[in-house]
């Protein structure tokens, strides 16, 4: 048992820091594009019913895992999928499927962290701009600013820099003086500054057409769409649930490491899946979404990834006070941005201090070398180039963003479903909850709809994945442009290199913690 392990310091505290890891880039960036590039309407039913299928039983597995695991002093994946697959399998087995978590999970706080705290960088870097009117000139187009930026080191780098100094800051100081400290005042900031973002999205009226108003933007994405609904948008709701729950990146789990013994785990996690949803639905579908219908039109809310940088920026030109409020904006994504960054960095830290005995203030210096080591290259690319494509960036994220955190969780829904079992299971997630899973609840959702509905996902993400052409030597994405190739091969070696030093590290620590003990059991039988 772990004796000396640091817990959350509050409840307060705890489930602002929770809801801090899930709320995120996700909430204010990724949803708003995602929902109306594919049809508003006809995203938000699969979107809702991945919530309920996938998001929610997850989100209690997790918890659960990650509670147990810190009973034994883990914060890392690998051991925690190891101890509770070791229920059913033997050594060697368990040990395999706690190292090929581990590795996932690991790939997933390296990589994507790694752009993931570039994207934060943006926001510190469009706030800045925002203040002083860098992108009022309005002989140059939003989209020249923003491909100026990422291209432009001192600016790019530079914040990208500042926020990685501030996390390791931050996690320097430990779970409640640095994350659950932050979260508190962040998270506040957050709401407040959001609020007033929605009441002047709400009172924008119709200024440049009567047809585009608030209203009808909220209507695009609230109007049931029946008969669009297709693949591909239930797809993408799916793959929005995992990324905005922060499910499958481990970093629930780690989070949950530092509860006490007997906290609550239902009502917490429901309350953290409620205020995510609050977060994203509410306050990032009422800021972006409407502001951009009212000034730029249906049109405009296409803009894609574009929306906050490209499409925004272009609307604070022309409304009153733009400079203000975009400032609020950036601000808004930047401190969800940075609740979430800081789950991923802690999850290194945690496996440099319980796996190699690294303290804390060392682990947070080395893991800031660690991700500039291994985000210089996305951040390098529209320097080197002079494009704004991001290929490098695109292909981890088709990989390691979207595709692996749903293998993690099927991995997750059958060791805790098939391995762990109904009554550890149970009795880890309602020791010391006010609400109680039940076990009809575990054997419909947990052993069969999830488990079944990720491999369905997983299938046709494959299907779209090679349609896509992204298992080709030469991913369609970049086939009309041969001279960034070689930054897709760079982004695959990199992958590559962290899946064996993230399966080789779990395997290592998983043998030695449990493997002599193992060989003592097996000899006493
Ligand atoms: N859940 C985090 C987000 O939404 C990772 O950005």
């Amino acid at each position: 048992m772990a004796e000396n392990r640091e817990t959350w310091g509050t409840k307060l505290g705890l489930i602002l820091a929770m809801a801090g890891n899930a709320i995120g880039l996700g909430n204010f960036w990724r949803f708003p594009y995602q929902a109306a590039k594919n049809g508003g309407g006809a995203f938000m039913l699969p979107y809702f019913a991945a919530l309920l299928v996938l998001g929610i039983p997850l989100m209690y597995v997790e918890w659960m895992q990650g509670r147990y695991g810190g009973k034994y002093g883990h914060g890392t994946v690998g051991c925690m999928t190891y101890l509770q697959a070791k229920e059913k399998l033997g050594h060697s087995s368990a040990a395999i499927i706690g190292a090929l978590a581990g590795m996932l999970v690991f790939s997933v706080t390296t990589l994507v962290n790694a752009y993931y705290t570039q994207i934060i960088g943006w926001t510190l870097g469009y706030s800045y701009l925002s203040l002083t009117g860098g992108y009022m000139d309005a002989s140059k187009s939003t989209g020249e600013i923003f491909v100026n930026y990422i291209q432009n080191p001192v600016m790019s780098i530079t914040f990208w820099v500042i926020a990685l100094a501030l996390l390791a800051f931050a996690l320097s100081r430990g779970v409640q003086k640095g994350i659950e400290a932050w979260a508190k005042v962040m998270m506040l900031l957050l709401y407040v500054l959001g609020f007033i973002l929605i009441i002047r999205a709400l009172t924008l009226g119709s200024p440049i057409n009567p047809d585009w108003s608030p209203i009808k933007g909220l209507d695009y994405l609230w109007t049931p769409k029946w008969n669009e609904l297709n693949w591909q948008s239930a797809l993408a709701a799916a793959g929005q649930i995992f990324f905005t729950l922060s499910l499958g990146m481990g970093i629930i789990q780690n989070y949950a490491s530092y509860l006490k013994p007997d906290e609550d785990i239902v009502l917490s996690a429901t309350t953290t899946v409620f205020l995510n949803e609050f977060a994203e639905v509410i306050l990032g579908g009422t800021i972006a979404i409407p502001i951009a219908y009212t000034f730029l039109g249906p049109e405009g809310i296409a803009a894609g990834v574009g929306l906050s940088f490209i499409a925004l920026p272009n609307v604070f030109r022309m409304m009153a006070g733009g400079q203000f409020f975009g400032a609020l904006w950036f601000l808004v994504l930047f401190f969800a941005g940075f609740t979430s960054a800081i789950a991923m960095y802690n999850y290194l830290i945690a496996m440099l201090e319980e796996d190699l005995n690294i303290p804390r203030k060392v682990g947070a210096i080395l893991v800031f070398g660690f991700y500039i080591l291994v985000g210089l290259p996305s951040a390098l690319e529209p320097i080197l180039t002079k494009t704004s494509e991001l290929v490098f960036l695109t292909e981890l994220d088709n990989w390691v963003g979207s595709y692996f955190l749903v293998v993690v969780g099927l991995i997750e829904a059958l060791v805790v479903g098939w391995l762990f079992g109904e009554k550890n299971a149970l009795e880890e997630m309602n020791r010391g909850s006010y609400w109680k899973v039940s076990s009809g609840f575990f054997n419909l959702m947990i052993k069969f709809v999830t488990p079944l509905s990720i491999v369905i996902l997983l299938i046709f993400s494959t299907k779209s994945y090679i349609q896509n052409g992204y298992f080709k030597w030469v991913p369609s994405f970049v086939e009309k442009m041969p001279e960034l190739v070689p930054w897709v091969q760079g982004a695959r070696v990199l992958l590559l290199a962290i899946l064996v030093i993230g399966f080789a590290e779990a395997y290592y620590t998983i043998q030695r913690k449990y493997g002599s003990a193992q060989t003592q059991k097996g000899a006493k039988a």
